[in-house]
């Protein structure tokens, strides 16, 4: 059977823009899945003129009619979930449809101190973290000492598993200084957001599963970027999850020849937030300009992103790696009238010329970027842009080059914040 399933993920630093082309997607769907990463991510989509911003709830969540889904493979802040959905949904709870894993990790407040005692502790050689307690809430997961959505449903055992979380976890806080947590106080707090989550938490699994075998359009929306990725990315800086394709199957119990199509969200030039190697980084007033131009500054912590060329070598590797298919160019009229354009084609790391990105942090660093040159894409009118080649010649030359080395087709091309702005030159389902 033809199964209409396709993977939306970032493929570089994240902030692709993934939120605005999931949601474009969303209105084309009939399930939409988050299935990884936390509220670290911010995924910002407009509607109608108003921005709304997303950190747990998957983008499909103003759709009406879509069934959205946090899987297994995320970590969820339960009081700020809780709160996300006041915020969006306070006087229309009905029109909430949600479907949360009993599978799924709590991130609780001990995730979010050690976050901040472990950042503290490296001093300059710090991750950058979002502060949200992602790593140590999957280092839990990995020590067996997490506790799961399901968990909240039942007292007796919720309590168990606090009790052992909490006989590590305050330790490790003691060490640090921090005043250990409460577990009278905790206990108490998750058992009334229990009653609130109790409709929502389900086996998400056996939910995708029978949408995918019906036929439905499910999309799996990523956080991140695949250069963030815990395997794959810039080790150790990287997020605590995998933001790809290719852990779909294990992250949200689908299996793996059900993700059709991997479309992977790519800004037309790079930006980057937090610590870790960024070959074509622009610290000047090229920089500036582009982080003015694309409002470049994170939608959940408001950090200044760093900002760069756009680097092909890099998304050669990620969509090797995660199998891209399709490509959606997010952003692209940041780029109109923008002088000295280019894009890195490779690195030259100790005399030699190399197209992918090395394991070592420290080595990626000490890559020197090999650029292109593109002319100035002059300004147009984006409302007269229905195909590719409505498009002025320079930017069909940026695209073209784009298209050509990733062996990818540009289905999608981003040319503002409004859903309208998007220009689809191919059918995703
Ligand atoms: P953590 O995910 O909070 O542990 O942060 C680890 C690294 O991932 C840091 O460099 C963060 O800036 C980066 N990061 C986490 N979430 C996002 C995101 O949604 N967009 C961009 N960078 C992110």
């Amino acid at each position: 059977m033809e199964y209409r399933t396709i993977s939306v993920e970032g493929s570089q630093f994240g902030d692709e823009g993934k939120g605005k082309i999931t949601d474009y997607i969303a209105s084309k769907a009939n399930v939409v899945c988050r299935y990884q990463g936390g509220n670290n991510a911010g995924h910002s989509i407009e509607i109608d003129g108003v921005r709304h911003a997303l950190r747990s709830l998957p983008s499909g969540i103003y759709e009406p009619g879509v069934m959205n889904v946090i899987a297994n493979g995320v970590v969820v802040n339960p009081f700020a979930l809780l709160d996300e959905i006041d915020e969006n949904f306070a006087g229309n709870p009905d029109r909430l449809k949600l479907a949360i894993s009993d599978r799924a990790h709590l991130i609780l407040p001990y995730h979010i101190l050690l976050d901040g005692c472990y950042e503290g502790a490296m001093g300059k050689n710090k991750i950058g973290t979002t502060h949200r307690g992602i790593g140590p809430c999957y280092s839990d997961k990995a020590k067996r000492i997490g506790i799961r959505m399901g968990d909240l449903l039942d007292p007796d055992y919720l309590k168990e598993r606090l009790e052992n979380a909490l006989a590590i976890n305050n330790r490790i806080l003691s060490a640090f200084g921090e005043k250990p947590v409460d577990i009278d106080e905790l206990y108490s707090r998750l058992l009334s957001a229990a009653e609130r989550l109790r409709p929502f938490i389900t086996d998400t699994s056996v939910l995708l599963d029978e949408a995918i075998d019906a036929g439905k359009k499910v999309v799996f929306e990523g956080a991140q970027g695949s250069l963030l990725d815990l395997d794959h990315g810039t080790y150790p800086f990287v997020t605590s999850s995998s933001p790809t394709s290719v852990s779909i199957p294990v992250n949200a119990g689908v299996a793996p020849y059900k993700v059709k199509k991997v479309l992977a969200i790519m800004k037309s030039y790079m930006t980057r937030v937090g610590e870790g190697p960024m070959p074509s980084e622009q610290d000047n007033a090229w920089g500036q300009s582009i982080r003015e131009r694309g409002n470049e500054y994170g939608t959940v912590t408001k950090r200044p992103r760093r900002v760069g060329y756009l680097d092909l070598a890099l998304l050669g590797y990620t969509s090797r790696i995660t199998g891209v298919t399709d490509l959606a160019v997010t952003l692209f009229d940041v780029l109109m009238g923008v002088d000295d354009l280019k894009i890195c084609v490779g690195y030259s790391l100790d005399g030699k010329l190399i197209d992918y990105v090395p394991a070592s942090a420290k080595t990626y660093a000490h890559c020197k970027p090999v650029y292109k040159s593109f002319e100035t894409i002059p300004f147009f009118d984006k409302t007269k842009i229905k195909t590719f080649d409505d498009l002025p010649r320079e930017a069909k030359e940026y695209l073209g080059f784009i298209k050509d080395t990733l062996h990818a087709d540009i289905a999608l091309l981003s040319l503002g914040a409004e859903r309208t702005d998007t220009v689809s030159f191919k059918p995703l389902f």
